[in-house]
């Protein structure tokens, strides 16, 4: 039997629905509705997705060069932590830990060697965290710009135990990369949607890992990239989505790549990798435009503001992200899990 918070799913206006309260977000789960209606809510916005871009053919967009890229980077390294305090960020950040350690701490639990590389480190919050994982952990923190790593230098200069690399180099050029293959890589946010070709900076990583190793690899998630758009954005953005596979989420930053959860583990496995899982999250919460500004420290999601409704929250969000079918209700982030072997 479906209950009536179901049919908040069949609406004309097809979109990411979010549950109003913790408890709706629970009953759903528990009732197993979420599941079944996800399918549906996936299936109208696919509908829609391929309407639009049935309908209009001829959007050429303009893609930005690795010079903009850089030239953003410079500037947003300045404000770039910032997220760390923005509730919404926060709490995406809190369940993206709680997956980092739980597949490390499966993957290596008889490893002691761990050799960490970070692709596209920025200002190092991920190595840091990996890092402060385990003392034994070596990184090596990559990364095109030299802003972004200054600010990563510091943070990982107090990590006394572990022995630490930082290099300036491009993903896609494989020379860059040092001599030596690692065993565990990290590739966190938009790294991969800023690159300008993906498939060779996915093909740099899959060589690179060594063949009983372990990557995280983070995309945009695009449903959330057409829905937000769509919303706040307008029609010609929302037909970015479709028709070029990019987003702008505001107008004065470069377009990244963006895959549906299905297009991710495609190229994953197209690349090399073996075994592919493909997480997403958060899944019951979902930002206003505002939510998702860097500088700002407060929401309008009223759960993240009390701290028994956001921890809540938080439990069952760890529960949910690790279903691979709600993978494309993320409020922004995919997360693949990518092995080179199936025998791990
Ligand atoms: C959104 S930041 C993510 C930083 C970090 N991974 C994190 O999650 O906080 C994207 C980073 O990718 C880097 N980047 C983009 N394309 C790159 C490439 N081809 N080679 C190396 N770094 C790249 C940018 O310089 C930037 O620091």
């Amino acid at each position: 039997m479906e209950d009536a918070s179901s049919d908040k799913f069949v609406q004309n206006d097809p979109k990411i629905y979010v549950p109003s309260s913790t408890e709706e977000a629970r009953r759903l789960i528990n009732q197993s509705v979420m599941r079944r209606f996800a399918l549906r809510e996936k299936a109208r916005l696919d509908g829609h997705m391929r309407f639009l871009q049935a309908n209009n053919t001829d959007h050429p967009f303009e893609r930005s060069h690795y010079s903009d890229v850089r030239a953003f980077f410079d500037e947003a390294s300045k404000d770039y932590d910032s997220d760390l305090e923005n509730p919404y960020w926060a709490f995406a950040h809190e369940i993206l830990k709680f997956i980092l350690e739980k597949f490390v701490a499966e993957h290596f639990h008889t490893v002691q060697d761990i050799r960490l590389f970070d692709a596209g480190a920025g200002t190092g919050n991920w190595s840091k965290f990996v890092l402060g994982l385990n003392e034994h952990i070596s990184g090596t923190l990559f990364d095109m710009n030299s802003s972004m790593l200054g600010v990563a230098y510091s943070k990982v200069a107090q990590l006394h135990g572990n022995l630490i690399k930082i290099i300036e180099g491009n993903l896609e050029v494989l020379s860059d990369l040092p001599p030596h293959r690692s065993n565990l890589i990290l590739c966190m946010h938009n790294v991969i949607g800023l690159g300008r070709n993906t498939d060779l900076i996915l093909q740099n990583l899959c060589s690179y890992l060594e063949d009983d190793g372990l990557a995280f690899i983070m995309a945009t998630n695009k449903y959330h990239a057409f829905n937000f758009a769509h919303q706040f954005r307008g029609e010609v953005e929302a037909l970015r989505v479709v028709s070029d596979g990019t987003v702008k989420f505001k107008s004065d930053m470069p377009e990244m790549f963006c895959y549906t959860p299905e297009e991710f583990k495609e190229t994953l496995i197209r690349v090399g990798f073996i075994e592919v899982t493909v997480l997403g999250f958060p899944v019951t919460v979902y930002p206003s435009p505002q939510d998702t500004k860097l500088l700002r420290k407060d929401t309008f999601d009223q759960r993240l503001k009390d701290l028994s409704a956001r921890s809540a929250l938080l439990d069952l969000e760890k529960r949910i992200c690790l279903y691979p079918e709600l993978a494309y209700r993320a409020g922004s982030s995919l997360i693949a899990i990518c092995k080179k072997s199936g025998m791990t």
